[in-house]
């Protein structure tokens, strides 16, 4: 048997319609934010992702899906969204039309990381990023934008965990005092860190494998390094989430895995024991360099972008369920080969009247038919056999009130209509109640 690739999973059936339901509240708060959809390619040029020989970052340089096509491009398939869109930004040149553009994304993304819960190789962000404004406000507006589909989704114990990297002369400060710091505790730092003391020794503060160690918690913070005018904008960011009333809790280790932040960094944690080590559900911050690494014009950017299966998990243990019980509205339960050729005709005509039916294409007997109207949560069971056939008629069960009638074979539809009222009680069919 063929089976699928370690770090990667199917969505069946089952599962399908609440990603299509979270996807779709996520739409809906992208439209009251005003972000709009930008769809890029799922792999990009190698050197979108491998900007700089001193990205010390995993993903950059352990965890990118790297090849060569046929005619011996370089290609990474997309390990994350942002690059990407600020790629297709700068080539389209979007900040011709407009000086701000407020972009959204969903799809997969490909990490070579070593598979867990809520981490796999294979996996769906959703993302947002506003390209061309180095307002602080706007930093505020993407952390609000993740509160409102936290609270879209009714999920509990979110914890929004902020920081600020500063501009350059912050960190340069900054980076000079770590430099010092750990230069003390070589010995006892890991491969990867000594590496990054001497390209990027801020992401040594992320470090999974140093970080309980003792020397860690005596390393100087950032905040003690943030210049006057960082430390204001760092201040306007914090002043306009709690205007918002958005809870925070200032996290000064914060630094973030990606090379590519300045200024505001933040991330959005879930606190129940059985998520799992994997609880960040979603994490941002602001990028002023990116464009211009990429080639483009100088152009700052600020963004934020969620795993679609960690919020899926966070759903389902806060005991939320996306979308109602699938059912559909009929059942057509048809005896003999006649029966089934005009229940056919009779559900695709109600099908396009916007009626959710379904039958037995495999000619089950009564009992069998009965069962699968069940299994489908039929709101009316349909009967027809040949002698109902012969006169015209068929029996129709509303399963909500036990209530059965003979009603005309023509009429079908408008009964149903009318039973039903003016609210469409389906959710399995666009006339969905909300
Ligand atoms: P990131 O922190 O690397 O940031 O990923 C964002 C989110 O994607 C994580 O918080 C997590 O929920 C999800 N995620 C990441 N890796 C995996 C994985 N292997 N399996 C499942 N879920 C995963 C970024 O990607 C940045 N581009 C965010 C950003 C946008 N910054 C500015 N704009």
């Amino acid at each position: 048997m063929i089976t699928k690739p370690k770090g990667t999973y199917d969505i069946l059936p089952s599962e399908s319609r609440e990603w299509a339901k979270l996807e779709e509240t996520i739409r809906k708060i992208c439209r009251l934010y005003n972000y709009k959809e930008i769809r890029t390619p799922i792999f990009e040029s190698f050197d979108v992702f491998h900007r700089n020989q001193n990205d010390t970052s995993d993903m950059v340089t352990k965890e990118t899906y790297d090849f060569q096509d046929r005619s011996e491009r370089k290609i990474t398939l997309r390990p994350e969204g942002t690059a990407g869109v600020a790629r297709a930004f700068i080539e389209n040149k979007l900040y011709v039309e407009n000086p701000v553009n407020k972009l959204f994304y969903m799809g997969q993304m490909f990490r070579y990381e070593r598979p867990q819960k809520g981490r796999n190789r294979q996996f769906n962000q959703f993302g947002v990023e506003a390209l061309g404004s180095d307002s602080p406000l706007i930093d505020a507006e993407v952390i609000a934008l993740g509160a409102a589909l936290i609270r879209a989704l009714g999920l509990k114990d979110v914890k929004v965990k902020i920081n600020s990297l500063g501009d350059e002369e912050s960190r340069n400060a900054y980076r000079e005092v770590l430099v010092k710091h750990f230069s003390q505790y070589k010995e006892n730092l890991c491969p990867d860190c000594l590496n990054r003391l001497e390209k990027n020794p801020l992401r040594i503060l992320d470090c999974k494998v140093c970080r309980h160690q003792e020397f860690f918690k005596t390393a100087p913070k950032i905040n003690e390094y943030l210049n006057t005018e960082s430390k204001k904008r760092f201040e306007t960011v914090l002043e306009s989430l709690d205007n918002m009333g958005l809870e925070y809790e200032i996290d000064d280790n914060l630094v973030r895995g990606l090379d590519y932040y300045t200024h505001t960094v933040f991330e959005l944690e879930v606190n129940v024991p059985e998520f799992g080590a994997q609880n960040v559900i979603g994490a941002g911050g602001r990028y002023d360099k990116l464009i211009e690494d990429l080639g483009g014009p100088k152009t700052p950017g600020v963004g934020m972008a969620f795993g679609l299966e960690r919020l899926l998990l966070a759903t389902e243990l806060a005991g939320k369920k996306l979308v109602a019980d699938d059912n559909i509205h009929a059942y057509f339960i048809a005896l003999g080969e006649n029966a089934r050729k005009e229940a056919l005709k009779q559900i695709n005509f109600c099908r396009l009247g916007g009626l959710a039916c379904e039958m037995d294409y495999n000619a089950g007997g009564l009992k069998s038919q009965f069962k699968k109207a069940d299994k489908n949560n039929a709101i009316f069971t349909l009967i027809l056999g040949d002698n109902e056939l012969e006169n015209r008629v068929i029996n129709i069960k509303d399963n909500r009130t036990d209530e059965q009638e003979t009603i005309n074979i023509d009429d079908i539809y408008p009964y149903i209509l009318k039973k039903l009222g003016t609210k469409n009680s389906c959710s399995g069919c666009n006339k969905e109640k909300e």
